[in-house]
């Protein structure tokens, strides 16, 4: 693939994508096919195996074949951590129809980012029924300007986006491109009754329908990695907690586990992080390392011993889910998630199913 020089650089290369991610008569087709990418995205940042990050720019032609493929892009790093991107195009597209959106809807986007989701959403209903919000002002700055480039004129705000813009509601639509923990309430008080929230909640993407107090439905089946929320998350110290934390000896849940019920484990310690210690020289074999923003903290080792500190007991939480799930994990389609003004929960199969209670989404007062 060669660097493109005409006035209209990216032509081919958007027709190409879109047609890759969008049948013919996708009603989002057109949007993929209009709305410059590169506009959005003048530069990624990429991570090299041994960790460290290059920048890549317009001038070198693998710029052009990354934007116009059907991948997602680290647009801006903070200390070296990722902290916006442009999600990858076939689950933005997901996301999209899973919105349902016909002529004349209005629609919140939580997670500016670049702007070019908010560029593909004016480009179908209209800048004036798009509102587009970020925590970062460095980011809605810079969208604003670019989405004014490619003659898109959304409102963009900027500030916690948990608790939506109320001044531009009602909406028909609420869509977030950042992780949270469960649904802010303010935005079932914002939508209009009828309408949808597409949101990451854990590792999966929840549609749920408003109906007066209540939203509910059910989570996407793909699976979904989106930027959690900014919170500050402490750094654990492993060392002290060798030394001074909690010991048990564990009650045989397997490490393989943890790794096993991944979507159920984000559900219920939202904000999780994790790592792994591969110490095969004493021949211990793996030990697994776990901590959540409330400062709890734990790490297991191949023999079956468990170090925990904190509010919570981490590791009681992955073997109780074990128990409930020894041998496989249901499909991300089989759970749903109602959220009333005093409790939310996700369950299985249906909302008197099996369930876990959802923690409201911090910060909110
Ligand atoms: C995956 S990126 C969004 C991609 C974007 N929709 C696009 O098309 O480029 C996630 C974004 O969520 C934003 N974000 C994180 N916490 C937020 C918050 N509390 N309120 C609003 N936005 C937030 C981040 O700054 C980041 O830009």
């Amino acid at each position: 693939m060669t660097t493109p020089t005409t006035t209209d650089p990216a032509r081919d290369l958007r027709t190409a994508l879109a047609h890759q991610v969008a049948a013919p008569d996708d009603p989002w087709r057109a949007a993929f096919e209009t709305v410059p990418r590169h506009v959005f995205v003048p530069s990624f940042h990429e991570q090299a195996e041994d960790g460290r990050w290059t920048t890549v720019t317009p001038d070198q032609p693998r710029y052009w074949e990354a934007v116009y493929s059907d991948r997602a892009l680290t647009t801006q790093l903070t200390d070296g951590t990722p902290t916006s991107s442009s999600s990858q195009p076939s689950l933005m597209l997901e996301m999209l129809h899973a919105l349902d959106v016909a002529d004349g809807h209005r629609v919140l986007e939580v997670g500016t980012g670049t702007g070019y989701n908010a560029a593909l959403l004016s480009h179908r209903l209209g800048g004036s029924r798009v509102t587009t919000m970020d925590v970062d002002p460095g980011l809605t700055g810079a969208a604003a300007q670019r989405l004014g480039e490619a003659g898109h004129h959304p409102a963009v705000r900027t500030g916690d986006g948990a608790h939506g813009v109320p001044d531009r509601a009602p909406y028909d639509q609420i869509i977030a491109t950042c992780g949270l923990p469960s649904v802010p309430w303010p935005w079932v008080e914002q939508a209009a009754d009828g309408a949808v929230i597409v949101v990451p909640i854990g590792w999966g993407v929840a549609r749920l329908a408003v109906h007066g107090d209540v939203a509910e439905g059910g989570f996407l089946p793909g699976g979904a990695y989106f930027m959690a929320r900014r919170v500050g998350v402490p750094v654990p110290d492993f060392a002290s907690l060798e030394r001074a934390g909690h010991r048990s000896s564990g009650t045989g849940t397997p490490i393989e586990a943890f790794h096993r019920l991944e979507f159920l484990v984000s559900v219920t310690m939202p904000g999780y992080q994790w790592c792994v210690w591969n110490s095969g020289d004493d021949g211990t074999g793996e030990s697994l390392g776990l901590w959540t923003p409330d400062g709890s903290i734990a790490r297991v080792h191949a023999d079956g011993t468990v170090r925990q500190a904190g509010p919570r007991r981490l590791w009681e939480t992955v073997e109780e889910l074990h128990r409930q799930f020894p041998d496989t994990a249901p499909a991300r389609d089989a759970f749903g998630i109602t959220a009333t003004p005093h409790r939310q929960w996700v369950w299985l199969g249906d909302p008197q199913g099996p369930s876990w209670d959802l923690p409201s989404v911090g910060g909110l007062s």
